[in-house]
C-alpha cells in the first residue's frame, strides 16, 4: 500500500504538466485578469472594436499574467495591485507581439491570421499604440507610479532590443554575448517586470524586489531561448517557423552550431543567412546544418541552466507558500509545445 502510494506520487511529480494544470493554484486570478482587460481594451472606434473582437477571440498562454500572480503569492495575498500589474503588462505583451508581427512581417499568430496580414501594416502600428496607451493609462489611473516605472522601463527595453536585432541582422555579426543582451532586452525585461511587479503588488522588501527582477531576467532569457528553438523544428507552434532565418535573425542554436562547425562550413552557412531572399533548399541547409552541429541540444542545455539557476535562487527567499507551483511553472516554460 504504502508503496504504491509512493509510486503514485512519483508519476506526478515527474509527468509534463498541461497550462491548464499549471496555472490551476491561480485560476481565479486569472479569470478577474480576464474581465479587466476586456473592459481595458474595448473602444468607440469602430474599425477598432472591430480588430479587437478578432483580437479577443485568439488566445494567448497568459504566462506574463501568470507569473505576477505566482509572484505575489509566494510573498502575500493578491489584490487590486496584483490585478493592475497583470492587466498593464499583458496589454503591453499584445501592443508588442502586433508591432513584433509588422517588423517580422509574420502572417500567422495564436494559430491565426496576424493583424498585419488581415488589416495590413498602417493597422497594426495603431493598434499597438493604443494598446500601448492603454497599458500604461491604467497605471495613472489608478496612482501605481512604481508600476508604471516598472513597466515603461521594460517597453523601453524592448524596443531597444528589437532595433539592436534589427542592426544587428543587417551587419550579421552576432555572437553569443550579443544574443544574450537582445533577448535580455526584448523578451527578458518584461518577464522580469512581471516578478517585480508581481512582488512590488505585495511587499516593500527591497531584496525581495531586487531578487526576483533578477530570476524574472533568467526566466525571461529561458522563456526567448525555447522560443527560438521553436524556430527550427516540426512542429505548429501557432505562429510561422523558420521566420527567424527568413529574417536573417541569428539566434541560439545557429550561433552554437556555427561555433562546432569548420571555416568554410561556417562561410558557407552565413552567405546562406546573409541572403534576403531564400530559396526552401538554402532554409533547408540551415535548417540541417543546426541540427546535424548539434546546435539544438547546446542551446537547451543553456535554456536549462537559467531555469534551474532562477528556481535556486528563489529557492532562497523568504517565500510563505507557492515554491513548487512556481517551479512547475517554470518547467512549462521550458518544455511547453507552443
Ligand atoms: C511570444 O510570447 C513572444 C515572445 C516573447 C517570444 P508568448 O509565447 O507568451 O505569446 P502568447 O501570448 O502566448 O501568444
Ligand atoms: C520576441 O521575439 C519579440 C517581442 C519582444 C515581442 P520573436 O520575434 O521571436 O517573437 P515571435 O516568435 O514572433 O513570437
Ligand atoms: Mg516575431
Ligand atoms: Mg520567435
Amino acid at each position: 500500500m504504502s508503496h504504491e502510494v509512493l509510486t503514485e506520487n512519483k508519476d506526478v511529480s515527474t509527468k509534463k504538466r498541461s497550462l491548464a494544470e499549471v496555472t490551476e493554484p491561480v485560476k481565479e486570478d486569472l479569470k478577474v485578469f480576464r474581465k479587466f482587460f476586456k473592459e481595458e481594451i474595448r473602444s468607440d472606434v469602430f474599425i477598432l472594436d472591430q480588430i479587437i473582437n478578432y483580437l479577443l477571440r485568439q488566445k494567448g498562454k497568459e504566462i506574463r499574467p501568470t507569473l505576477v500572480f505566482m509572484t505575489a503569492r509566494m510573498f502575500g495575498d493578491v489584490d487590486m495591485r496584483s490585478f493592475i500589474a497583470a492587466t498593464m503588462i499583458e496589454l503591453l505583451h499584445t501592443a508588442t507581439l502586433i508591432h513584433d508581427d509588422v517588423v517580422d512581417e509574420a502572417d500567422k499568430r495564436r494559430g491565426f491570421l496576424s493583424i498585419n496580414k488581415i488589416w495590413r501594416n498602417k493597422a497594426g502600428v495603431l493598434l499597438g499604440d493604443f494598446l500601448l496607451s492603454k497599458g500604461l493609462l491604467i497605471a495613472l489611473d489608478n496612482r501605481e507610479y512604481q508600476l508604471l516605472h516598472v513597466l515603461s522601463d521594460a517597453v523601453r527595453l524592448m524596443s531597444e532590443g528589437e532595433l539592436r536585432q534589427m542592426k544587428t541582422s543587417n551587419l550579421f555579426n552576432m555572437t553569443e554575448e550579443r544574443y544574450f543582451q537582445i533577448i535580455s532586452e526584448k523578451t527578458a525585461s518584461l518577464i522580469s517586470a512581471c516578478c517585480q511587479c508581481g512582488a512590488i503588488a505585495v511587499t516593500d522588501d527591497e531584496t525581495v524586489l531586487e531578487e526576483m527582477k533578477e530570476i524574472g531576467l533568467q526566466i525571461g532569457i529561458a522563456f526567448q531561448i525555447k522560443d527560438d528553438l521553436f524556430d527550427y523544428g516540426l512542429d505548429d507552434i501557432g505562429k510561422p517557423t523558420r521566420n527567424d532565418i527568413k529574417e536573417r535573425k541569428v539566434t541560439l542554436p545557429l550561433i552554437y552550431a556555427l561555433e562546432k562547425a569548420s571555416k568554410s562550413e561556417q562561410l558557407h552557412i552565413q552567405r546562406l543567412m546573409r541572403k534576403r531572399k531564400k530559396s526552401s533548399k538554402n532554409i533547408d541547409d540551415i535548417v540541417k546544418f543546426v541540427h546535424r552541429n548539434n546546435g539544438l541540444k547546446l542551446a537547451e542545455e543553456k535554456m536549462l541552466s537559467f531555469s534551474d539557476s532562477a528556481l535556486k535562487k528563489l529557492k532562497s527567499l523568504p517565500l510563505l507558500k507557492g515554491y513548487d507551483d512556481f517551479a512547475a511553472l517554470v518547467d512549462f516554460i521550458v518544455t511547453r509545445k507552443n
